[in-house]
């Protein structure tokens, strides 16, 4: 038993098969079962260890998306682990309440081995006691909801086969690992933490009945007040909480209605753009239990200063590479000064999507294209999808760790465009 403070982790990385659907069995990978792996918690304060145990006959690593801590922690393509070898990061946890991500994120090889199944949610809670309102019993009324497609082949392999220019697109829908999946509701209120888990699908969340629900939380932590709204989109590795309110017996159902990809139509169309898909049943139960209200103010965050900003930097992203380089594992691109706070303008040049990710930090978006952020980019981000042509002013402070031998990533969450290298790298010193 681990003293208290400390969280320790087992996640062992292994082969084993998986029935999607009945009677097609599937070879998949996962963390500590067949596909997905465990959700990890910690409270924030706490200090994290985790042995990764590498079954696999493949080398792989394990990258905590959205985590604030040490280079040589973040299981990027740096911290590899050789097959029948063991990892054991750790780290203290240092930053807002939210809800993170783990994934491998070997160089050239992410999106095959996040498609076989190798990734997991990591909750952060809150130290304090919770005055957010918000619905938090795990696996009851506090739910982690991994969106992920796939397409399986004749024998029921997954296939990474029907692509468009964002990468490998599933015709099949599995939450948590389950097609067809519903939820059973019991409470007035239920907090779906959705995760999109695919590699190039983006989703846009709306209900069959059009209801809205409160929108309280991205990628970095809860927002500061509840955002009423009747859909969010989701880009690959970002993530939305929502709170959905339902009264005894209904039925609706949560499903991605074509996403605005801000692509021109025909291109959209090759890359999930005129998709609708069916995502999760919730199920309402004849009697629900009584939910409290969401607190009027959930959290608060603070602003970064522009002003304060020492440093800015700007990174197209063109054709696959990010101005006009791609990733080589034995180059920094960026050298950033620790305790500085620093503005990115990142612009997309292409008529096509890509997205934006930043490892070590969660940031602020200052504007878009010189407009104040809309409500799902108000709060805190690790991830942003970049709309063609758009200028994405992002703002951040590099806090607490250097390592002028470790570098940290940014780059393209489509996993298909980050295996193409791109992607760059930074050091903070
Ligand atoms: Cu979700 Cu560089 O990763
Ligand atoms: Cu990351
Ligand atoms: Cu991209």
């Amino acid at each position: 038993l681990a003293p208290d403070g400390v969280r320790e982790f087992d996640l062992v990385a292994d082969e084993g098969t998986t029935e999607f659907r009945p009677g097609i069995s599937t070879r998949t990978w996962g963390f500590d079962g067949s596909y997905l792996g465990p959700t990890l918690a910690a409270t924030v304060g706490d200090r994290v260890r985790v042995r990764v145990d590498n079954q696999l006959a493949t080398a792989t690593t394990v990258h905590w998306h959205g985590m604030h801590l040490p280079a040589e922690m973040d299981g990027g393509p740096h911290q590899m682990i050789e097959p029948g070898r063991t990892w054991t990061p750790s780290w203290r946890v240092d930053q807002e309440p939210t809800t993170l991500w783990y994934h491998p994120h070997p160089h050239g090889e992410t999106e095959e081995h996040v498609e076989m199944g190798l990734a997991g949610m990591f909750l952060l809670e809150p130290a304090e006691p919770d005055r957010s309102g918000l619905p938090h019993e795990y696996g009851v009324d506090d739910v982690p909801v991994v969106v992920q497609d796939k397409n399986f082949g004749p024998d029921g392999a997954i296939s990474l086969d029907t692509r468009g220019f964002v990468g490998s697109l599933g015709d099949q829908v599995l939450v948590n690992g389950t097609h067809s999946p519903y939820l059973d509701v019991t409470t007035e209120r239920v907090r779906l933490r959705l995760l999109n888990g695919s590699s190039a699908r983006t989703y846009r969340f709306t209900f069959d009945d059009r209801r809205t629900f409160d929108l309280v939380g991205t990628d970095g932590g809860l927002l500061e007040a509840p955002h009423p709204t009747a859909q969010v989109q989701l880009s690959p590795g970002e993530r939305a909480e929502i709170v959905v309110r339902l009264q005894p017996g209904e039925r609706p159902v949560l499903r991605s209605e074509a996403p605005d990809l801000g692509m021109p139509a025909v291109l959209a169309e090759m890359n999930g753009g005129a998709d609708r898909l069916d995502v999760l049943q919730l199920r309402a139960a004849d009697r629900l239990a009584p939910s409290p209200r969401p607190a009027r103010q959930l959290a608060d965050i603070p602003r970064i200063d522009p002003g304060s900003a020492s440093q800015r930097r700007r990174f197209d992203m063109d054709g696959l590479q990010i101005n006009g380089r791609s990733m080589q594992m034995h180059t920094v691109d960026e050298v950033v000064e620790v305790d500085t706070v620093e503005i990115w303008e990142v612009r997309n040049q292409m008529q096509f999507a890509h997205s934006f990710h930043v490892h070590d930090v969660q940031f602020q978006v200052l504007d878009v294209d010189g407009q104040a952020p809309p409500p799902e980019l108000a709060g805190w981000k690790d991830t942003i999808y970049t709309r063609p042509g758009v200028l994405y002013r992002i703002i951040m402070r590099f806090e607490d760790y250097t390592d002028p031998d470790t570098p940290y990533m940014y780059h393209c969450h489509f996993l298909a465009h980050e295996d193409a290298g791109m992607m760059g790298q930074f050091i903070v010193v």
